[in-house]
Order: structure tokens, then C-alpha cells, then sequence
């Protein structure tokens, strides 16, 4: 390793550790018992029982690997059957398994857009999808957070454009826990006959009859051209889909995309876990009304306490602090105390906006919340 290489590591490392923004990794263990706050397992299935035993089953009968790519033979019957019950339950036609959804993402922006075509994105799409974006060698517009007054300005903008135009958007912001309109952005799609990518990737399991998400609950199920989803939050596993109504869509994937051509498919096990885990939330209806309230509930409980959260019913809250420092000590903090919650600092999110991220799940209790509250008051005001 040259000295140069190395002296520039430095450099960058240590100019992050001096604007208090250094990332460190901290290992946890099983023993664990801190109220988990942080995680995205918000319906609690990766330690359902059910869940945990088809990822055993799976384990004996398959092993522990996919062994080999998909186009070798690491594309077995679990992940046919997989893709295809995720279809079914969105109102898709086809579906393709990613080993993360961050591949799913890069493959995805990454190779449908191309030089002469336009991308408007909303800009609080998750890094995966900027990534793939600026991979691809479309243009990109940027559009500010949900304003879809300001999104049909520049579609109307593009009416000419002679390449294809992509619109993409979240349905739950990881960061934000807020959401587009979505019913508007499926009469935009029909109106200006765009390519609508929507990763849904926070909004499975909480949201509609069936927990399939946002677009079930808003009415406009199978709309956006495009749908990416994670199997490993809301479904407590890992991995995640791409869902369309075109075959040639899933076939460029299969044909082009490296991030599905060249890497060992998710293991077998984890396909068994979210087949288990798609059936546990699709019952869980009764319970989506419960979840919601308790969204609510917490929200209006930090307002209450002085801290200002925005209204909303998903699994996440931000409690935006601003500086990193303050937000990463008040973390710290937190987690001494009992409660295991993550600091968000740049570039994560926006410069001055550093926040904790609150993720909410099945099971919480109002006495939780209580000494939550009581706590971040104790630690942070
Ligand atoms: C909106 C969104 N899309 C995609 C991803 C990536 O998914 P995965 O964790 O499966 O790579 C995340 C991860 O946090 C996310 O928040």
C-alpha cells in the first residue's frame, strides 16, 4: 500500500472524526435486553416462532448457502415460490429476489435508465436509488420532499422529452417516517406516462388489509410500474424484490443487472423465512389499527414533552435534534439507560438535521413509551 493511499485514509477519517460525524460499529449481544428502538423489525417476525422454524426447515433440507449465483444454480423453488407469492400479494405479475435491497436498488436505477433518459427523484430517496441513479447515465432532477406541485411542474417540463422519463419516490421515508400522496402520484403516472419506481421498502407489513404496503392502503395497489420491497424489515429476514408488470422488465434484471448475475443468491433459508413471514402478516389485520394508534400515541406523547415530531401513523419518528454531537451524546445516553436507539447524523441526512430515529414495534407498551419519555427528557432538555 502506498503511503500516499494510506495518508489520504487518514485524512478523510480524521476530518469525519473532527466534524463529530465518525462512524463506529458496535457489536451487540444476544443477551441483549434494552428496548430495541432501532431496529426494523417492526412487527417482530424475525423472532416469530413460525418464522425461525421455516428458516430451520429450510436449513436442513437446503443447507446453509444458495452455493452459487442464480443463473448457475443458486435460483432454487423457495425463491420461484417466493417471488411469486410477493407478486400476488402486491398486484404485481412478476418478481425477481435481490440479496439486499440496496442491490435491488442499484440494478434497478442502475440499468433501466439510460443516456437520453430523464430521472426525477424526490430528494430523500434512499441512497441506494442515488447511487443507481448516478450510475445510470440518465439525467437526474431532483425534486424537493413530497411536493408533487413541484414534481408536475417538471414533468410538465419534460412533456418533450424524447428519452423515457422515471419518477421515483419512497412510500415510507426511511429517515422521515412520512409519505408522498400516492393516489396523486398514480394519476400523475397515468396523466404524463412516466416509468414510476416506488420503493416500499419501510411501509410492508404496516400498511394495508393485507400488509402489503402503502399503494394497498391508499387504493392504487399495482400502479407504480415498479416496486422494490425488503424482505428483511417488515418480514424479519433479509433480502429483498423487485415487482413488475412487465416481463421485459424482470428479464433485463436476469440479463443485465451484476448485482443478480454475479453474486451468491440469498440463501434458502431466508427465502423459507419470508414465505412464513409474508403469511404471519398478512393475518395480522385486526392488529394494523392497534399499530397505528400506537404511532400516533408516541408521536403526540413526544409533542407533549416538547419535542417537535411530525403527525403520521408509520413505524418511524424522527426527533430531530440538529447537531450531530448533541444528537450522537443524547444517543449515547439513551442507550446506557436502557433504550437502544440510533443517532442519524450527515450525510446520512441533510446538514443540521441530525435526529433520532425512532422505529416503533408490535408488542411496545405504554409503559415503554412512559419511561422512554421520562428518560430522553432526563438526557436531552
Ligand atoms: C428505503 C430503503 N430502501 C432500501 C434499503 C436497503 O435495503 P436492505 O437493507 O435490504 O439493503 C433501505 C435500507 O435501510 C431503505 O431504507
Amino acid at each position: 500500500m502506498s503511503q500516499d493511499l494510506f495518508e489520504r485514509l487518514q485524512k478523510a477519517l480524521a476530518e469525519r472524526e473532527a466534524a463529530g460525524l465518525i462512524r463506529r460499529l458496535e457489536a451487540r449481544s444476544s443477551g441483549d435486553s434494552r428496548i430495541n428502538l432501532a431496529d426494523n423489525d417492526y412487527l417482530g417476525m424475525a423472532k416469530d416462532p413460525a418464522v425461525v422454524q421455516a428458516a430451520v426447515n429450510a436449513l436442513r433440507e437446503w443447507g446453509a448457502s444458495a452455493s452459487a449465483s442464480p443463473l448457475v444454480t443458486g435460483y432454487t423453488d423457495l425463491h420461484r415460490q417466493l417471488e411469486e407469492a410477493l407478486a400476488a400479494w402486491h398486484g404485481y405479475s412478476y418478481g425477481l429476489i435481490f440479496n439486499s435491497g440496496y442491490a435491488a436498488n442499484t440494478a434497478v436505477l442502475g440499468g433501466l435508465p439510460q443516456a437520453g433518459d430523464l430521472v426525477l427523484a424526490d430528494r430523500l430517496v434512499h441512497a441506494s436509488m442515488l447511487e443507481g441513479i448516478l450510475s445510470s447515465e440518465a439525467k437526474l432532477r431532483r425534486f424537493p420532499h413530497n411536493d408533487l406541485d413541484a414534481l408536475e411542474i417538471l414533468l410538465q417540463e419534460a412533456t418533450h422529452h424524447e428519452g423515457a422519463v422515471f419518477v421515483v419516490t419512497e412510500s415510507v421515508y426511511s429517515m422521515d417516517g412520512d409519505a408522498p400522496d400516492l393516489v396523486r402520484l398514480a394519476d400523475l403516472r397515468k396523466r404524463f406516462g412516466f416509468c414510476w419506481i416506488l420503493d416500499e421498502a419501510h411501509a410492508t407489513g404496516w400498511y394495508g388489509k393485507t400488509g402489503s404496503g402503502l399503494q394497498e392502503v391508499c387504493g392504487v395497489r399495482g400502479s407504480a410500474d415498479i416496486v422494490v420491497g425488503t424482505l428483511g424489515k417488515g418480514l424479519g429476514s433479509q433480502g429483498a424484490y423487485v415487482l413488475c408488470q412487465r416481463t421485459e422488465i424482470r428479464d433485463t434484471l436476469i440479463n443485465f443487472a451484476g448485482e443478480f448475475i454475479y453474486s451468491t443468491y440469498l440463501a434458502p433459508a431466508c427465502a423459507s423465512a419470508a414465505l412464513a413471514a409474508m403469511t404471519r402478516v398478512q393475518a395480522m389485520n385486526g392488529e394494523r389499527d392497534q399499530l397505528h394508534q400506537l404511532s400516533r400515541e408516541w408521536r403526540q406523547e413526544f409533542i407533549k414533552a416538547g419535542y417537535a415530531v411530525p403527525e403520521g401513523d408509520s413505524p418511524i419518528i424522527p426527533i430531530v435534534l440538529g447537531d450531530a454531537q448533541r444528537t450522537q451524546a443524547v444517543a449515547q445516553a439513551l442507550r446506557a439507560a436502557g433504550f437502544m436507539v440510533s443517532a442519524i447524523r450527515p450525510p446520512t441526512v441533510p446538514l443540521g438535521t441530525a435526529r433520532l430515529r425512532i422505529s416503533l414495534r408490535r408488542g411496545l407498551k405504554p409503559e415503554h413509551l412512559a419511561a422512554f419519555v421520562s428518560t430522553l427528557k432526563g438526557v436531552s432538555l
